[in-house]
């Protein structure tokens, strides 16, 4: 198993290649289920969960044709995909699959919108607490689908099809939308989604959706309007800069100090997380090519922050600005609102000589003069990034063990912070 190691005290300088967004491109390529014609996805980053998605919709019998620079060359131009669902082979996604990635569930929605049947494994839980398909269910009864659960699988039938129905989510859910949008897409009539998911990978995939035909209108706002289509066709859409990689990378320059320029991103995708930084002392600026992000000298100053759905703050940044308060000059109060128990991150923020104290979903953080590396366990994908964002800051070497959570979400990390003279290498094996 890989690891990597980190010695800490090195500012980052240069710039950072943003990739596309996974969070995008796992529903962009379950849209692909919706059409027999190919659906050619851009900027797509090279990331294990986007190769198991792949693996998952082969499954179905969707052809999926790789094009654009591979891995291990200089270039950080993403991938291009061909997908091309001609002919769906097999409506069931298995719980080996399924139980792998949880956002496979979402190929509920465009099976049974196009096919009339699926029959998907519930996912069950995950390291970042319960997280229940009830709301995904929902969606797919009010558009007239009939549901069963048997032997952990979801089956939904719909033989004559989706029928446009009304949808008022009781809490924001990303995925919710994402499958009210997809299966309301093929459905027969008028669908009505309020209190939608207004994240801005909602928005892109409602784009790409409109480019092959689909009639969706209020997407990025919380009512969204879908006037159902007979078919969709194909589209070439290119997947938006991904947010969470952003804040990330603008968290670890926070952490370590000095001056990166975050290349082919935007500040709107994330400007609560940016008003954060800024209000602990970074100097974050918005440029042609991106963001800028610098700290010299200056001490990192506290903050409080609740997460919330977009625009507020995103859960899946919460690790990594722990991790920067834990060197705050001062006492930061971070609570987490979506999901429960997303704190794993904590215990091993403690072995840097981080002081932590957790009281139900908030964590109060003492922020200490110094940090000293250690050896350190990933267990989800943004606590583990949050580790290495540690590392860059702790005094002597620091060991991350399990990296392959962070190679479900960020493209060849070690090489673009190594890139801006941070002592970080993986070691394979
Ligand atoms: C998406 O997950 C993201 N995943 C997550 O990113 C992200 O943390 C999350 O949205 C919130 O922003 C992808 O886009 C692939 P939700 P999703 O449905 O759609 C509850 C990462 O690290 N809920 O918005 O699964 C749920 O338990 C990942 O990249 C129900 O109660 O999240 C949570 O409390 C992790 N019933 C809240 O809603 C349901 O049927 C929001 O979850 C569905 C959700």
């Amino acid at each position: 198993m890989d690891r990597i190691r980190i010695v800490g005290g090195r500012p980052l300088q240069g710039s950072i290649p943003i990739s596309g967004a996974k969070n995008a491109t796992l529903p962009l390529m379950i849209a692909s289920l919706l059409t027999a014609d190919p659906l050619i996805l851009e900027n797509v980053p090279r990331l294990a969960d986007v190769r198991l998605l792949q693996r998952i919709l082969g499954n179905h019998g969707v052809d999926v044709m790789i094009g654009g620079k591979r891995a291990g060359e200089s270039t950080y131009d993403g991938e291009t995909l061909h997908l091309s669902a001609a002919r769906i082979v097999d409506t069931t996604a298995p719980y080996d699959l399924v139980s792998r990635m949880r956002a496979s569930f979402w190929v509920i929605g465009p099976l049974v919108a196009r096919i009339g049947e699926a029959k998907v494994s519930m996912p069950g839980g995950c390291a970042i607490g319960t997280r229940p398909v009830d709301l995904l269910i929902m969606v797919l009864e009010r558009l007239g689908a009939e549901i069963a659960i048997d032997g952990g699988y979801v089956l939904a039938r719909a033989p004559r099809g989706l029928r446009g129905g009304d949808i008022a989510f009781p809490k924001v859910t990303v995925g919710g939308t994402h499958t009210a949008l997809m299966a309301a897409a093929l459905a027969d009539g008028t669908t009505v989604i309020d209190n939608a998911a207004r994240e801005p990978e909602i928005v892109d995939v409602a784009d790409c959706l409109n480019k092959m035909g689909a009639r969706i209108s209020g997407a990025g706002s919380s009512r969204i309007v879908i006037d159902g289509v007979a078919r969709l066709s194909g589209a070439r859409h290119r997947v938006l800069p991904d947010r969470i990689e952003t804040g990330t990378y603008a968290m670890a320059v926070a952490m370590a100090g000095g001056d990166v320029l975050l290349e082919n991103t935007r500040p709107d995708l994330l400007q609560t997380a940016l008003d954060v930084l800024s209000e602990s002392g970074v100097v974050v600026s918005a440029t042609n090519e991106g963001v800028r992000v610098a700290r010299n000298g200056a001490g990192i100053a506290p903050v409080t922050v609740r997460t919330a759905p977009f625009p507020g703050f995103p859960t899946d940044l919460q690790a990594q600005l722990m991790a920067l308060m834990t060197r705050a000059k001062g006492t930061s109060r971070i609570t987490e609102t979506i999901f429960e128990n997303r704190f794993m991150h904590v215990q091993e923020l403690v072995r840097f000589g981080a002081r932590i104290h957790l009281d139900g979903e908030t964590a109060t953080i003492e922020g200490v003069e110094q940090l000293r590396g250690a050896p350190v366990m990933a267990t989800d994908l943004r606590a583990s990034v949050s580790l290495v964002i540690a590392a860059l800051a702790a005094e002597g070497e620091t060991m991350v063990h399990r990296v392959y959570h962070l190679d479900r979400g960020f493209e060849r990390l070690e090489d673009k912070l190594a890139a801006c003279g941070a002592e970080i290498a993986r070691i394979s094996g």
